[in-house]
């Protein structure tokens, strides 16, 4: 093998010394080819080198990076103290990542993930490198997609709730007629042969069932509750039909008086009770399941903890997710709140946090 003693780099920098010369060249080339922008700097935060996407993205020339501190140059105005702090952090030794703004020279922010990392040599900090990547166009991406999946859920939501009003308006009105006229038909054919008694039960029995299926599918699509009475009650009602149709016992937890809130807000955690209950039975074997509801300085606090196999340490890996956790968690970002999910051996708890001041009270 052949020997190579500390080749200092043609980059410049006294501090940056690097094995062997044609691994330098290598090396150099790595950076230099890499489309994501990366800027060297020494222990002291000056400046030493950076690649053409570094130039490309934050378009300043060598002389003027030399010139100037990089967060000077490129920290963001709304980002300036955040910056100086990532900066120190990664001088004290810490490798940082984060997704934040910076400012190119024409003016314009960009969005960008970024990685500062420090560079040792023999144990030494011989400087520190950021990595930035563009995101500015996948946030505007991911933004739109946001905003698109908040108007979709809204017209499903307003959707849902035409279908219930005229199921409860019109089929179920004349399901009740219909139930009326058979009950009425079942006096009158009592004295007729037991063939036609029969098929008039049982028509009168079937018309029961169809008229308590539109009955629960009305609520389902929309608890008139929520709209009428709030939360509280809306869950109550759900709970009550859960545990007839389950067997699995809801313990509540829920404020005695509470305000209201958007329609949206109520709509979600009404939503997630939902398909946390739903998860419940399908999932986790839980003979019970708890659920509290609070308000806390302008938040609300909602949380479903079950008893079941929420895991097995095996399983976790291979949880695959549904669109039940995905839609919550969807549901809650658009309102500025978060989900959280535990999955553990005892079971599983989820919490959702939201946000009640852009939210009205009665
Ligand atoms: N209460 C629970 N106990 C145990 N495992 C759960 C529980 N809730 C969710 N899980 C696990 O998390 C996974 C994802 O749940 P999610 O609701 O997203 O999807 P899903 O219920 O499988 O399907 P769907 O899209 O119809 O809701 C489930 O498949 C299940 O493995
Ligand atoms: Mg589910």
């Amino acid at each position: 093998m052949q020997q190579h003693g500390f080749l200092q780099t043609h980059l410049g920098s006294p501090t940056l010394q690097i094995e062997s010369a044609p691994s330098a060249t290598y090396l150099r080339a790595l950076i230099e080819n890499n489309p994501i922008a990366i800027v060297v700097l020494d222990a002291d935060h000056h400046y030493t080198m950076c690649n053409s996407a570094f130039q490309r993205l934050f378009q300043y020339s060598s002389e003027e990076l030399a010139a100037s501190d990089l967060d000077a140059l490129i920290a963001a105005p709304r980002v300036v103290q955040e910056a100086a702090n990532l900066t120190r952090r990664v001088l004290q030794g810490e490798k940082v990542h984060t997704v934040t703004q910076r400012r190119r020279k024409d003016g314009m922010i960009v969005d960008v993930e970024l990685y500062g990392v420090p560079l040792f040599v023999n144990d030494e900090l011989a400087g520190v490198y950021g990595l930035y990547q563009d995101v500015t166009e996948r946030n505007r991406t991911r933004s739109a997609v946001r905003n698109m999946t908040d108007k979709l859920e809204h017209i499903q939501e307003e959707e849902r709730r035409r279908i219930a009003r005229d199921l409860h308006d019109s089929t179920s009105q004349e399901l009740a007629v219909l139930n009326w006229n058979l009950r009425r038909l079942m006096h009158l054919v009592s004295s007729a042969d037991e063939t036609v008694r029969n098929l008039v039960r049982q028509t009168k029995d079937l018309a029961y069932e169809c008229s308590e299926r539109i009955r629960s599918t009305s609520y389902l699509l929309h608890p008139p509750l929520l709209d009428d009475d709030g939360l509280p009650s809306a869950i109550t009602e759900l709970a009550e039909g859960f545990e007839q149709r389950s067997g699995i016992r809801v313990d509540l937890t829920l404020p005695r008086k509470l305000g209201r809130f958007s329609n949206e807000v109520e709509v979600a955690l009404f939503r997630i009770v939902q398909e946390g209950l739903a998860n419940v039975l399908r999932h986790s074997g839980s003979p019970v399941v708890h659920i509290s509801l609070k308000e806390q300085s302008n938040w609300l606090k909602l949380t479903l903890i079950d008893e079941g196999s929420g895991c097995d340490g095996e399983t976790i890996p291979r949880r695959r997710s549904g669109t039940g956790i995905n839609g919550m968690r969807e549901r809650l970002e658009q309102l500025g709140g978060l989900l959280t999910v535990c999955y553990a051996s005892n079971g599983t708890t989820i919490t959702a946090d939201l946000p009640t001041e852009n939210t009205f009270h009665a």
